[in-house]
């Protein structure tokens, strides 16, 4: 018999052509959605690879096309495709006059989707997502892993970036060992992921406030996963997808190589530098530096770790040590 998941996994098949064949044949698609692709300058070929699309300005496309292929309400509605609010007859699409990126498992299949405004503004979320479904658990699914995976075993480390775009830039940039929390804040279960096929991570968040926070709370994560971490921010306001469409292919790979820091430089790097010659302050950095190395799994690690943090603050082993088994408790 076929099971709420059948049907769910068909209907976003279906939802996916549907939204490319908006894109490419109708006007309103290749006016509005294809030239914002090309605006972005993204190639024909890469917005075919990563099955992009276009959802209409008609408030109901979808819907009315799902209707009438035989889907019900019902599954239009748990699926997240579709809203029926009470006051009107009809239902009516989640997804409207945005561009359409399909979120896919591991082996490809559609799960849900994000969708971007075709110009910022204030009033609304710049991208909509499927909403949790019994099929899309947004804190166990990597955007572009089934497109990187490959990549990523064969260099032996994966890149971890902020968005859909910066996955599809750099693909188009000749660098495919990539993937994408999107926006949620990483999960255990995508660290897992990962771990499948390499324990080397590099992450490449925006240099905004918002992508430190992020690379502070995923740096922990990722170690108590018994991960290998480097760090990069990209410089003034860059995220991989502008720094990648700036410069040659070489020149970005160079860069991450040559530029990203384990945790330990990168941390106090940021803190130190909001530090000044505030003792308080860096004794506080330091502290900081030391729970990181608090959620390594690895004994002998750890101790590589306390020496680096030693070395560098000239401050006594035996004393970073102390604070390591402090801080164990308080997490304990
Ligand atoms: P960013 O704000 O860095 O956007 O959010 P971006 O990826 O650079 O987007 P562009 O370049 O303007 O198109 C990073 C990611 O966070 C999620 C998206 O997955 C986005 O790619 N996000 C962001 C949302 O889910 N909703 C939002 O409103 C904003
Ligand atoms: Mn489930
Ligand atoms: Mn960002
Ligand atoms: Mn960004
Ligand atoms: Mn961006």
């Amino acid at each position: 018999a076929q099971t709420e998941r059948d049907l769910l996994y068909k209907i976003h098949e279906v939802a996916n052509t549907f939204f490319q064949e908006q894109l490419y044949d109708t006007e309103e698609g290749r006016n509005v959605g294809l030239a914002y692709f090309r605006e972005r300058e993204l190639k024909d070929s890469i917005v075919r690879k990563f099955q992009l699309g276009y959802s209409p300005e008609q408030k109901d496309a979808f819907t009315e096309y799902a209707l009438e292929k035989g889907y019900s309400k019902e599954i239009l509605l748990s699926s997240g495709l579709s809203i029926f609010p009470d006051n009107t007859p009809g239902g009516i699409d989640r997804f409207r006059e945005r561009v359409i990126f399909p979120i896919q498992s591991f082996s490809g299949r559609v799960l849900g989707f994000g969708a971007r405004l075709l110009r910022n503004n204030v009033k609304t979320a710049k991208y909509l997502n499927s909403p949790e479904t019994e099929i899309y658990h947004k804190s166990a699914v990597l955007y572009g892993l089934n497109h990187s995976k490959q990549a990523i075993s064969k260099n032996n480390l994966c890149l971890l970036v902020e968005g859909y775009m910066d996955v599809i830039a750099m693909h188009q940039a000749g660098i495919e060992n990539v993937v994408s929390s999107s926006g949620t804040a990483l999960t255990t279960a995508q660290i897992k992921l990962i771990k499948r096929l390499t324990e080397n991570v590099t992450i490449l968040f925006d240099g905004d406030a918002a992508g430190i926070k992020a690379s502070f709370r995923s740096i922990d994560l990722l170690l108590a996963e018994g991960m290998n971490i480097r760090v990069l921010l990209f410089p003034d306001g860059d995220d991989p997808d502008s720094f990648a469409r700036k410069h040659p292919q070489q020149y970005v790979e160079q860069f991450i190589r040559n530029e990203a820091k384990d945790f330990i430089a990168f941390k106090s790097e940021i803190l130190l530098k909001d530090a000044g010659n505030d003792t308080i302050k860096k004794a506080e950095a330091i502290r900081d530096i030391v729970k990181s190395v608090s959620f390594v799994t690895n004994a002998l690690k750890q101790e590589v770790y306390l020496k680096e943090i030693s070395g560098k603050f000239r401050l006594s082993e035996q004393s970073l040590f102390n604070e390591l088994g402090l801080q164990k408790q308080v997490s304990q």
